[in-house]
């Protein structure tokens, strides 16, 4: 958590800036105008301790006021402004925050994201949203096992290595997995839906090799019931994302890895609501083939998702 201790300002702090002129009958207060006002409130924050939060917040500030300045923001629209953010307020709960909602789906969420990975090594796996639907404790489950749990749906086979520092395997990697069922809709959302469903934790075998089964996933919209869904209306942009599987890699000495795979061909795939979606993350469905060239036949197994995940060393500070 972000420590803003001692960003309060002290009591005193208007004594250092009062902005005015001294006369015979006491001080005048300076003539706010629509140019200096951002400097004047500016210089009402006291002796922030915090050089961080004076840094964020002064930004924030600034740009808000040009913007303001730069639409000439009209009294009815602030207000309309102030309406929407208190509608989003209504509207969140410990199941829905429509600030995150709102984040991802003008893509403030997956600017600070590539900004926090812009100096990833070359190959390692790029990251993705988490999404408001990860589940922490889901129990772990055996390599080769299913996280559908008794839903109906297109079998997939998803496989791979994770692979670590020089280019090794990774044993013992830990790989949360969770996707929303067929019907577009995770368990947290759908109460016909088993508790759990379509979540699995499996872990890398000695030769970091990860296997789980699946249903293909499809593509479906982000909750557009609320403030987000009327601005992307209104934006005239649909509410939806590509179809998906999210995974969290963890492996002891490297960084947590979040991310996503997306299904190449997906109709969303260029235009995903919440800016997840990433070349280097699309993946093709594969046959499983029976022989080799002419004599390869269809062999009647699921088709199947292979994928390497490239973890990034901890480092050292
Ligand atoms: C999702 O992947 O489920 C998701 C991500 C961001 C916003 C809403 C949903
Ligand atoms: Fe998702």
């Amino acid at each position: 958590m972000v420590d803003w201790a001692g960003v309060a300002p002290s009591p005193q702090s208007h004594r250092f800036v009062r902005i005015g002129r001294s006369t015979r009958d006491g001080v005048h207060m300076q003539k706010l105008t629509a140019s200096n006002i951002t400097d004047v409130v500016l210089s009402r924050f006291g002796e922030a301790a915090n050089e961080r939060f004076r840094e964020i917040l002064t930004s924030a500030l600034r740009h808000l006021h040009d913007f303001v300045r730069e639409v000439r923001l009209t009294p009815e629209e602030w207000k309309a402004g102030i309406d929407f953010l208190v509608a989003a307020g209504h509207i969140t709960d410990d199941k829905r925050n429509e600030f995150i909602l709102l984040s991802d789906t003008l893509g403030v969420s997956a600017l600070v994201d590539l900004l926090s990975h812009a100096r990833q090594p070359a190959g390692a796996t790029d990251s993705s949203l988490l999404g408001p639907f990860y589940r922490d404790g889901v129990p772990e489950m055996p390599n080769g096992a299913s996280i559908a749990r008794g839903t109906p749906g297109e079998t997939v086979v998803v496989r791979g290595l994770v692979i670590g520092a020089g280019g090794g395997p990774v044993a013992g990697a830990g790989l949360d997995v969770w996707q929303a069922a067929p019907n577009g809709l995770y368990d947290l959302q759908d109460e016909s839906q088993p508790d759990l469903n379509m979540r699995g934790k499996f872990r890398t075998d000695s030769s970091g090799r990860f296997e789980f089964r699946s249903l293909k996933p499809l593509s479906y919209p982000v909750p557009h019931d609320g403030p987000a869904g009327e601005l992307l209306l209104a934006q005239g942009r649909h509410p939806y994302r590509p179809a998906h599987i999210h995974f969290i890699v963890t492996a002891p000495g490297y960084e947590a890895l979040t991310t996503a795979l997306y299904i190449a061909g997906d109709p969303y795939i260029d235009s995903d609501a919440v800016f997840g979606a990433k070349d280097s993350l699309t993946v093709h469905y594969k046959k499983s083939q029976a022989g080799q060239g002419d004599n390869s036949r269809a062999t009647g197994e699921p088709d199947f998702i292979e994928f390497n995940f490239n973890l990034v060393p901890t480092r050292r500070l």
